[in-house]
């Protein structure tokens, strides 16, 4: 594994490797890893982040390597100066980026420009590292996702459901969307995926019964905050104590955070679950741990 951009780019393999490894660092942790040692790793974010420039940061440095954190005012990104320009100078400097922004070809570009392994830390299309923690957390908490229904209620073509889209595909369990039409993927996507154990829908009710995981992030993604016509479409999408009577007995619920309360989940849900959902943000530590050493092995 040369760079980590997508949850579609990686094999079943790779993503089991991925969470083996996760796991095991886990463990592992306060024995602090020589991995990284002599290396400094860039962080070059567009957007705000709380659990992802921290946990990159504190797990670069349990690994030897020095984090170096860019936001994009920081630097001439900024200011108009290209990806690709952008790219050739760090590559000439550090060991690898770690890039949080807008258009994934930015991430692709620079992975290609830069020689240098490159983590995609969000995209608009894709959020991979997130992912990868949560089907930790699936696996922590259940025992793994075989036979399992994963319920995702809300934006259906989102960063995390696009993630969630790719890591059904790769490992086969069953997903059920819910989401405003005017949010769920396009047919065309759909077709391409080609997998029959994902489900899309309008009503929340149908995707969360027996339903063992239940999901759901933002109703508007960073870069959308201004568009109050489509928060007004999920109406009825709250993940509550109601909709979820319906789901498996011993049922999780997952947040990727930060959360709305009285928007996308409720507050007495958050806090019902809160064990989970923060054991999920946790995981963001350590699955990307087991990313950086993939990619440094
Ligand atoms: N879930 C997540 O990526 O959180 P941050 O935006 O705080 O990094
Ligand atoms: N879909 C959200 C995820 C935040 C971690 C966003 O892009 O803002």
């Amino acid at each position: 594994m040369k760079h980590l951009l997508s949850i579609e780019q990686l094999s079943s393999r790779e993503i089991h490797g991925l969470l083996d490894s996760a796991a095991h660092l886990k463990l592992q942790r306060g024995r602090d890893g020589t991995q990284l040692a002599g290396q400094t790793w860039a962080l070059i974010f567009t957007k705000s982040s709380t659990r992802t420039r921290v946990s990159f940061e504190v797990g670069i440095r349990e690994l030897g390597g020095f984090p170096m954190f860019l936001s994009k005012n920081d630097i001439q990104l900024g200011r108009g100066e290209l990806i690709k320009d952008t790219a050739r100078v760090l590559g000439r400097m550090v060991h690898g980026a770690i890039i949080r922004t807008f258009a994934q070809q930015d991430v692709i570009e620079f992975s290609e420009y830069s020689g240098i392994p490159t983590i995609n830390a969000l995209t608009d299309d894709e959020h991979p590292c997130q992912i990868l923690a949560d089907l930790l957390t699936v696996r922590e908490k259940l025992g793994g996702w075989e036979g399992r229904k994963v319920a995702f209620i809300g934006d259906g073509f989102s960063n995390m459901t696009r993630s969630w889209l790719w890591a059904a595909k790769r490992l086969g369990f069953q997903l059920a969307i819910a989401s405003p039409v005017s949010c769920q993927p396009p047919a065309e996507f759909l077709t391409a995926l080609d997998a029959p154990n994902v489900s899309v829908t309008a009503d929340p009710r149908i995707a969360v019964t027996d339903a063992h995981v239940i999901n759901t992030d933002v109703w508007l993604s960073m870069g959308q905050e201004q568009q109050q016509d489509k928060e007004r479409e999920f109406a009825g999408f709250e993940v509550n104590a109601g909709l979820l009577a319906s789901a498996a007995a011993g049922h999780i619920v997952l947040h990727c955070l930060p959360a709305y309360r009285g928007k996308e989940i409720s507050a007495e849900i958050l806090e019902l679950h809160a064990a989970t959902i923060f054991q999920q943000a946790e995981n963001r530590l350590h699955a990307q741990k087991a990313i950086l050493v993939a990619l440094v092995r």
